[in-house]
């Protein structure tokens, strides 16, 4: 991550302003920095636009800067070292925390191996078939087959390494806990002199179009940190990015967001339960890559509160009609989806909706994979480490921990560490045989 430094101040250095810096620093901080982030996984996964990406992304930063001194230091920086004591050496690291409520129709999940074979359990007698058909399932003690683990340096500037399938399990930040749900975890060593072992892993199951389910039990919360499930395309970002579930920090309701071609837009905002944050033009190179988020109204859609209610489903179908994700509470899981004969057109008005008036979504997004990850500190959690405002953040991460720093909270305190894992009871990935 140092090393990265002489190269992005290279190019902040030699960034000319462009026609989009005036939309750049009329729009939040925050979504300045989310662009930041955006390009930069961009630019490092799709070497092509590189130069032009990180100065698109980075101008955007250089601008940012001036108007709010508390997000002023985005990236990394060697430290001094920090005065804060280390906690015990205590490993915290939920091996197999006990869900609060376990989910149902899990029974037949410790048992299946990731199948290809398009086919999918029999409706029960009081469900009707689903139009959408299994084509992938990851559950149970095969749940990590299917899925790359990227080793490469966290594309977000993340305080993170991530590591390969065998180190994260010789470490024991991934394993199959007693309730049949996968853990990916992130290292809780006290303290650390720069980053911290986490995993990012993507399916090597591909699709376009699909309805892609994923039931979690607990996501990855608390100061520093920055999770998401979420899928991409190739040759970004003409192959387009659906963010499913993102959020950093204390943040407890969800954001999905597009990133798509020019060309696509989020047409209306009726149809949807969540708020438009940021702009309606979904065209990454066009505005900065804030693309199209919606923030969710339920409050206990992502982080702590997520978690305290045994989490949820999140479930994002993609078809002829548009790009759709929905979150249904713990409580509030349709039997349907319980019995694997998704009917999505029971399920009420989604959380997020990009119709496909305004996003052709066969256009705009192919050949999708599904991907976890968990970073810490980064463009998006340390550049709000100081902000208040967002539901579950009325309190800075500054003022909560009383460390100025994300980089340095996370050096230095393992402890905090101890909720910043993922449980999942499963993902499917459903398309219709048409
Ligand atoms: C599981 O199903 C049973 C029977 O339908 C129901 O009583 C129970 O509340 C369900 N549990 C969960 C966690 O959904
Ligand atoms: C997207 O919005 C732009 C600007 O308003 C408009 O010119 C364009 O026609 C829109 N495209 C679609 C597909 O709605
Ligand atoms: C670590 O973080 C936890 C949770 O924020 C806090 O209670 C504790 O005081 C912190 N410890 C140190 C040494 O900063």
């Amino acid at each position: 991550m140092y090393l990265r430094i002489p190269l992005i101040l290279f190019l902040v250095a030699t960034a000319a302003p462009g026609p989009s810096d005036a939309s750049m620093l009329a729009r939040s901080s925050e979504s300045i920095v989310r662009s930041a982030h955006r390009l930069h996984t961009r630019a490092i996964k799709h070497s092509a636009g590189l130069a032009r990406d990180l100065r698109i992304a980075f101008s955007g930063v250089r601008l940012e800067q001036p108007s709010a001194a508390g997000n002023a230091k985005v990236y990394c920086v060697s430290s001094p070292n920090g005065g804060l004591n280390a906690p015990p050496a205590s490993n915290p690291r939920p091996t197999s925390p006990a869900p609060s409520q376990p989910a149902n129709g899990t029974a037949a999940a410790s048992a299946a191996t990731p199948s290809a074979t398009g086919g999918s359990a029999a409706p029960s007698a009081s469900l009707p078939a689903s139009a959408w058909k299994l084509l992938q399932a990851y559950q149970g003690n095969t749940f990590f087959n299917g899925w790359d683990f990227f080793t490469g340096s966290d594309p977000t500037n993340g305080q993170v390494t991530y590591v390969d399938q065998g180190t994260a399990q010789a470490a024991g930040l991934v394993n199959i806990n007693a309730a049949g749900h996968a853990v990916m975890s992130v290292e809780t060593t006290p303290t650390v002199s720069a980053t911290r072992q986490s995993v990012r892993i993507t399916t090597q199951q591909t699709y376009t179009g699909a309805l892609l389910i994923m039931d979690s039990v607990h996501m990855p919360t608390g100061c520093g940190t920055w999770p998401a499930f979420w899928s991409n395309g190739p040759n970004w970002p003409a192959g387009g990015e659906i963010d499913i579930v993102e959020g950093v920090n204390d943040y407890t309701n969800n954001q999905a967001t597009i990133h798509t071609n020019a060309g696509c837009n989020l047409s209306g905002t009726s149809g949807f339960t969540g708020t438009v944050v940021g702009g309606t033009n979904c065209a990454a190179l066009q505005t900065g890559n804030q693309g199209c988020g919606v923030r969710s109204q339920q409050t206990n859609s992502f982080g702590a509160a997520f978690n305290s209610i045994g989490g949820g489903v999140y479930a994002m179908q993609w078809d002829t009609d548009g790009v759709s994700v929905w979150f249904f509470p713990r409580s509030n899981i349709p039997a349907d989806i319980t019995g694997s004969q998704p009917q999505p057109s029971n399920w009420g008005e989604p959380q997020a909706l990009w119709p496909a008036s305004g996003c052709n979504p066969f256009t705009f997004f192919n050949s999708h994979s599904a991907i976890f990850d968990t970073t810490l500190c980064g463009d998006w959690a340390s550049g709000v480490w100081s902000a208040t405002g967002v539901p579950g953040q009325d309190q800075s991460c500054a003022q909560r921990t009383g460390v100025s720093t994300c980089e340095e909270f996370i050096r230095n305190n393992g402890s905090a560490m101890a909720e910043a894992y993922w449980e999942v009871s499963y993902v499917k990935i459903f398309q219709t045989s048409s």
